[in-house]
């Protein structure tokens, strides 16, 4: 990408149903470090999330807990999902709830288009619905149980609870219309659906044959109500589709709709179907460009099942920030898990990568330079003379390291941007071991030398910081004012990313500050096993 290109990034909306737990994070972690990398790469980036308020699985939720769903979603924001966001330090630009009014006002503009060209047609709905799932269901998505509470009976293969039989008078899209459209979308945007196993996925779901979509329902009232008929309220997932042009001014602000769409939609592969098949259709039919890619990640596994609070296997966010810190979470989840497959969590992996990535290799390396500087040049940053082939290395490693994080991120692989970026951990780490400062700094005549293994030292951590900043801003903000950078180079986030390999930013007689340890020992007594 050029700088200054517009680098719009979505999540999923998260139903208000529940609290947050850490499968829902994963997905707003991931979509911040890209939307952070991108921002300190100079492009006009935008970071979309918010919640999905309306249809059944909601209303339901509230007249349990005897309350109404606006209740109940204002509540659910305002002590979960608002939350949520502090907790794993989301710089989000935007939070944009389906109840909104900028909302609820842009949908019925874009339905009455659609309306108003000849897509959506009334007809008759006969078929199974998952209100778990807010879908229609064909045969082959259910089970016939045999055992237990729903024996005899067919139940939603994703949240094995029985299916409702509806017969309803609907709305109807047509969306049959955009089968050989949407093929030939997947044809020649080849990354268009990412990964290559979602996209052969929807491509042969769509090669199957699409049908015509059920857009309303009049059975109950919580939704959008359709501007033609007010006796039927909008499929949710129509209206929660529609969010990610909503809020940026579809209907009300060309302009800057102009300047955002199209979006990167960040999405769990179990619902890549309606971001790359109905919502490309629905964007069609208003004569809308597509999203830029839909990328459906993995799924957070415990004890080898897809984590999920109906399964009672969900886990809080704060039980593993309150422990290991906001950083240690972001850079577990977006490191340990191959962005785009599926990927275990256990508290013992979490712990010991902790341990020996974050503390041991990071931390201490960074504390180890500075407690060096301090003691060996009063504090100030030494000058480097005459680099040896060792310190070459170095710089070439971190060039290295910036070029192929650069690239990696660009195609939303992670996972491998960080492990491009610790090379550069390791690199250092080995490097000190084979320079031994200390013993360089027992004579006068090596006095030199350790002057440049420290500035090397030192600079290898500007980069470092800089680079890391997108995934641990924490951390990365504590090592940038201990390195004395901030008050030399500016902000850490307004560093330029594509510059970080650069050699040399870090300008001599900087002043270091001691600093506590960036990630420190856990007693294993705190873990929660
Ligand atoms: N409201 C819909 C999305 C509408 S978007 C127009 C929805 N909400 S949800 O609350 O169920 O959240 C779904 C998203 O949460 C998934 O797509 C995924 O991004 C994330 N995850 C939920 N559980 C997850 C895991 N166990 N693992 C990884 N991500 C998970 O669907």
């Amino acid at each position: 990408m050029a700088a200054g290109d517009s680098f719009y990034i979505a999540t999923p909306i998260f139903y208000v149903n529940d609290v947050p737990h850490i499968g829902h994070a994963y997905t707003e972690v991931a979509a911040d470090v890209l939307a952070r990398w991108h921002r300190q790469s100079g492009d006009d980036t935008w970071l979309l999330t918010g919640t999905d308020e309306h249809g059944q699985k909601i209303l339901r939720t509230a007249v349990a807990n005897d309350t109404t769903p606006q209740a109940w979603a204002d509540k659910l924001v305002e002590e979960a999902w608002l939350p949520l966001l502090e907790t794993i330090d989301i710089a989000n630009d935007d939070f944009i709830r389906t109840t909104d009014e900028r909302h609820e006002s842009a949908v019925t503009i874009f339905l009455q288009k659609l309306y108003d060209d000849g897509f959506i047609y009334s007809g008759e709905y006969e078929g199974y619905y998952c209100v778990g799932c807010e879908e229609y269901k064909q045969l082959d998505d259910l089970l016939e149980t045999e055992v237990g509470d729903y024996a005899g009976q067919l139940v939603c293969k994703i949240h094995t609870r029985p299916v409702e039989i509806l017969k309803e008078r609907n709305y109807f899209f047509r969306m049959s219309d955009f089968q050989q459209r949407l093929l030939d979308l997947y044809e020649t945007r080849p990354d268009f659906i990412q990964p290559e196993s979602v996209r052969n996925e929807i491509i042969q779901f769509v090669n199957s044959g699409l049908q015509d979509l059920s857009i309303s329902r009049s059975s109950f009232d919580w939704g959008i109500k359709l501007p033609w008929d007010d006796s039927h309220v909008l499929y949710v997932w129509f209206d929660a589709l529609l969010n990610y042009i909503t809020a940026i001014g579809y209907g009300t602000d060309d302009d800057n709709f102009r300047r955002r769409w199209p979006a990167n939609q960040l999405v769990g592969k179990d619902i890549a179907r309606f971001h790359a098949v109905i919502w490309p259709a629905m964007l069609m039919a208003a004569g809308l460009e597509v999203p830029r890619r839909v990328f459906g990640h993995g799924w957070l596994l415990v004890g080898g099942e897809k984590m999920s609070k109906s399964k009672l296997t969900g886990i809080a966010p704060s039980q593993i920030t309150d422990t290991f810190g906001v950083d240690a979470f972001r850079y577990y989840f977006m490191s340990a898990i191959n962005f785009g497959q599926d990927g275990s969590f256990s508290w013992e992996d979490l712990a010991a990568r902790y341990q020996a990535e974050l503390a041991n290799g990071f931390g201490n390396l960074a504390s180890r330079v500075i407690a060096m500087v301090n003691k060996y040049f009063d504090g100030a940053v030494p000058s480097p003379a005459e680099y040896s082939e060792a310190d070459l290395t170095v710089q070439r490693v971190v060039r290295e390291a910036a070029e192929s994080a650069d690239a990696a991120m660009e195609r939303f692989a992670i996972h491998t941007a960080i492990e491009g970026i610790w090379t550069i951990v390791d690199e250092l780490n080995g490097y000190i071991t084979l320079q031994e400062p200390w013993v360089l700094a027992k004579s006068e005549d090596t006095l030199e030398r350790l002057g440049t293994v420290l500035y090397t030292a030192a600079e290898g951590l500007r980069a470092l910081a800089v680079l890391l900043s997108p995934v641990i801003p924490a951390a990365t903000h504590k090592l940038w004012s201990a390195l004395g950078a901030a008050s030399e180079l500016g902000h850490l986030t307004d560093q330029v990313i594509v510059d970080a390999g650069h050699w040399g930013q870090l300008p001599p007689a900087s002043r270091v500050h001691a600093i506590e340890a960036l990630f420190p020992r856990i007693d294993a007594a705190e873990v929660v096993a």
